[in-house]
């Protein structure tokens, strides 16, 4: 398994351009089996989760090849709605399928989806929504079996904003006939991508980014070259390389409008943040300030996938800082792992108290996750000495060669 090896107490600083968003591509590539011809996804980024799910396209009979930095996706070649078991088992986004596949086909069948190791993750607001739309679902074996013979329009109601949920709510109803609504439906800013490209190809979605969602089905998509958005927790993610670091960074093909609640926390921790149309920058302050509770929300609360980041600066602010983890049940498995490289962080259920201290010591520690993973990175970079981060296909998931962008910008950060 491959490593990072990181000599930390070297500044952040310089100019980056931000990948488009993994949460984005996903759930299109999903789409991608909706219209009867090609997409073509353009600055598609080369991630462990992408190739996931190529593989899983691949076997439903939807080939798709790179044309230069281009994603081809031949997504009207579906030919079957079996989805691996083990690729199914491994990217938590194979549930992303259901939804198209039955809406293309009326039938569907895969193994419960895997994905980080961050929680429960129950699919049940996945299905119940199918079943309010007429799909008839059994289990055999740890295998779900699909028949979407009587599908049709409905009113959904989601107990909980569920972005995944949402999004294959979409998928499923763009070529049923009539109406489908979402009422308390997830508002992510990839639900607006999604529904971006939908509507490209001939699809009528309209509301997405508010909690009302209305789907008037089509009876046929068509191909569609598209642009997904760039990637909003990427861009946290390298400002806080910069923030932890006291360095200075700027972000070129960033959207600060879909990270207004990490900005704010970044400017409370004395960060000076300027923004522009498509433009980010920041400066830190050679020591962070502690924040005021933070607790993660669906959009436009507090995203859940910048907390692990936020751990890993709270351990070095001045002053205490406490986390409340309110989206996954399972977020700080890497607070024993910033613990040994110096941290002082007490976890109490779904909540954290870090006491910042001055300075962490390199140490021989392991991704656990995607996020968590990245947050290690961040920390090894402020650290004194020599960190190992094990484990880092976890990372290459969902950032694309993190150690040459962070070389770019004058860490010292080696793969091994
Ligand atoms: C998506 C993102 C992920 C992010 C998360 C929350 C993608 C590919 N992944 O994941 O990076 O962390 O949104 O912003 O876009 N839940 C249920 N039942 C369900 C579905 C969800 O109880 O049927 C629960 C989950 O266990 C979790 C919460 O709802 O506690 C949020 O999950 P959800 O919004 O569905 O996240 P994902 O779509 O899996």
């Amino acid at each position: 398994m491959a490593g990072f090896r990181i000599c930390g107490g070297e500044k952040i600083e310089g100019t980056l351009r931000v990948d488009t968003a993994k949460n984005a591509v996903l759930p299109i590539l999903a789409a991608s089996v909706l219209p009867q011809e090609d997409t073509v996804l353009t600055d598609c980024p080369r991630l462990g989760d992408v190739e996931c799910m190529r593989g899983i396209l691949r076997m439903l009979g939807c080939e798709s090849c790179w044309e230069g930095d281009a994603l081809r996706i031949c997504g009207g070649a579906l030919s079957q709605g079996e989805m691996p078991e083990e690729l199914s088992k491994r990217v938590r986004s194979s549930i992303f399928l259901l939804g198209p596949v039955l809406g293309r086909l009326r039938m569907a069948t895969m193994a419960y989806p895997g994905g980080c190791e961050i929680g429960l993750r129950p699919i049940d607001l996945h299905l119940s929504a199918l079943k309010r739309m007429g799909v008839r679902i059994s289990e055999e074996g740890g295998m779900l079996r699909c028949d979407g013979r009587d599908m049709h329009a409905a009113d959904i109601h989601l107990d909980y904003p569920s972005v995944g949920a949402t999004e294959n709510i979409i998928m499923a109803a763009a070529l049923l006939p009539g109406r489908t609504t979402i009422s308390n439906a997830a508002r992510e800013p990839e639900i607006e991508d999604l529904q971006r490209y939908i509507n490209a190809m001939g699809g009528h979605v309209q509301g997405a980014g508010s909690p009302l969602i209305v789907i008037e089905g089509v009876s046929r998509l068509h191909g569609v070259t598209y642009q997904p958005m760039p990637d909003r927790i990427a861009t946290g993610t390298y400002l806080c390389a910069a923030a932890i670091t006291g360095g200075q960074i700027e972000l070129t093909n960033a959207r600060p409008r879909d990270l207004t609640a990490v900005l704010d926390k970044l400017r409370a921790m004395g960060c000076v943040i300027a923004e522009g149309e498509q433009v980010l920058y920041l400066s830190a302050p050679e020591r962070l300030q502690s924040f005021d509770a933070l607790q993660t929300q669906p959009h436009p609360g507090f995203p859940t996938d910048m907390q692990s980041q936020m751990l890993a600066l709270a351990c070095v602010c001045r002053g205490a800082s406490v986390i409340e983890e309110k989206v996954f049940e399972n977020r700080f498995a890497i607070a024993g792992d910033l613990c040994r490289m110096g941290a002082n962080i007490r976890v109490t259920g779904r909540a954290a108290l870090i006491q910042g201290v001055e300075r962490l010591h390199g140490a021989h520690v392991a991704a656990h996750d995607l996020r968590g993973g990245a947050a290690l990175v961040l920390a090894a970079l402020a650290a004194s000495g020599e960190t190992l981060v094990e484990d880092v296909h976890l990372i290459d998931r969902g950032y694309e060669r993190m150690e040459e962008k962070l070389t770019a910008l004058g860490a010292k950060i080696a793969r091994v």
